[in-house]
């Protein structure tokens, strides 16, 4: 293969920066010429390129966000978007096509291997909810930023002895609010995947911490299950403790990524040059058991992910 290209596509995440300097700095160590396609598949259909050389993508590995834009391009789901795509993608010579981002994301690119454009997918989403990869770039950093305003939330919780309810983000998957409860000793992690008895899990749990001699809590609400100011006007209404509400929103997003983000991407960058060399199309790197490895698009997304019930059980042992 002489030329490819490589978009970034959905919410944005923390090592899709990373993504695009293995993908490129691969495919120029095997003098494959690279194009840079800009805000998602917009660009594929409206010819918003770049080209970039191995020097076009120094430095950016330590970046957060991406430095080729990103959108979720209704376009692609028309019938006319995506016939304008697969042409522009034949009319710039791509033999290939690395497309970062989410199942959506994914979804593209799929289509375009059926008309004749060889496309991988690489899993770049903070949800970590990629079906078919134990790992998804910017989970990691994501954690990590939530962690570091939780730590001061906590401060300032303990001072005043109250309650802090923290929704994280996750719209469809609990994967990160989880994570960051463990993290944080949430007294209660609110999940998607999973029903809480409130009384009993949060209600009853504070009212026995407040005998033992605690007196603030950090309570963690995933963005996918609800209203995070209802949870705390419930905690207020059923314990008199002053709750407070803070939305980490899109901060989860932003960030430079840590070493894990940045060594995932990188392997999971040049792995997508490489099966693409080999003539794949239609795939979805992934990570499973620490090895990178791709399945076919369709059979990944209709593959299934639970939350780690394991981290699940000791969350809810270790926060009495
Ligand atoms: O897909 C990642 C994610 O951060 C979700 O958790 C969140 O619901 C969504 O993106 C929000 O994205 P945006 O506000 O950019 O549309």
């Amino acid at each position: 293969i002489k030329r490819i290209g490589i978009l970034t596509s959905g919410g944005d995440a923390p090592g899709m920066n990373a993504v695009v300097r293995a993908v490129v700095r691969t495919a120029s160590a095997y003098g494959i010429s690279c194009l840079g396609i800009r805000r998602g598949y917009s660009g594929l259909i409206n010819g918003d390129i770049i080209e970039l050389g191995a020097r076009s993508v120094d430095g950016i590995i330590a970046k957060g966000g991406t430095m080729l834009y990103t959108a979720r391009c209704l376009e692609m789901l028309t019938d006319d978007g995506l016939t304008q795509a697969a042409n522009n993608a034949h009319y710039m010579g791509l033999d290939g096509l690395v497309v970062c981002g989410g199942d959506g994301s994914f979804r593209g690119a799929q289509a375009l291997s059926r008309k004749g454009v060889p496309a991988i997918g690489v899993p770049g989403t903070i949800d970590n909810d990629i079906v078919c990869s134990d790992y998804t770039i910017g989970f990691d950093s994501a954690c990590n930023t939530a962690i570091q305003a939780i730590d001061k939330l906590r401060d300032t919780m303990q001072s005043h002895e109250r309650c802090s309810v923290v929704e994280v983000m996750g719209r469809r998957a609990g994967h990160l609010a989880l994570d960051v409860g463990v993290a944080c000793g949430a007294t209660a992690i609110l999940l998607p995947e999973r029903e809480i008895d409130f009384e009993k899990s949060i209600v009853e749990k504070m009212r026995a911490n407040r005998i033992r001699g605690r007196k603030h809590h950090i309570i963690i609400v995933a963005e996918g299950v609800g209203n995070a100011q209802d949870v705390a006007d419930r905690i207020h209404t059923a314990t008199g403790i002053d709750a407070r509400v803070t939305i980490l929103g899109h901060i989860q997003r932003g960030g430079s990524p840590t070493v894990r983000d940045r060594v995932m991407a990188t392997r999971m960058g040049y792995h997508a040059v490489k099966i693409l060399m080999e003539g794949a199309s239609n795939r979805v790197v992934c990570a499973r058991n620490n090895q990178i490895t791709d399945y076919d698009i369709e059979e990944g997304l209709a593959m299934s992910k639970d939350l780690n019930q394991e981290l699940y059980e000791v969350s809810q042992t270790v926060s009495i």
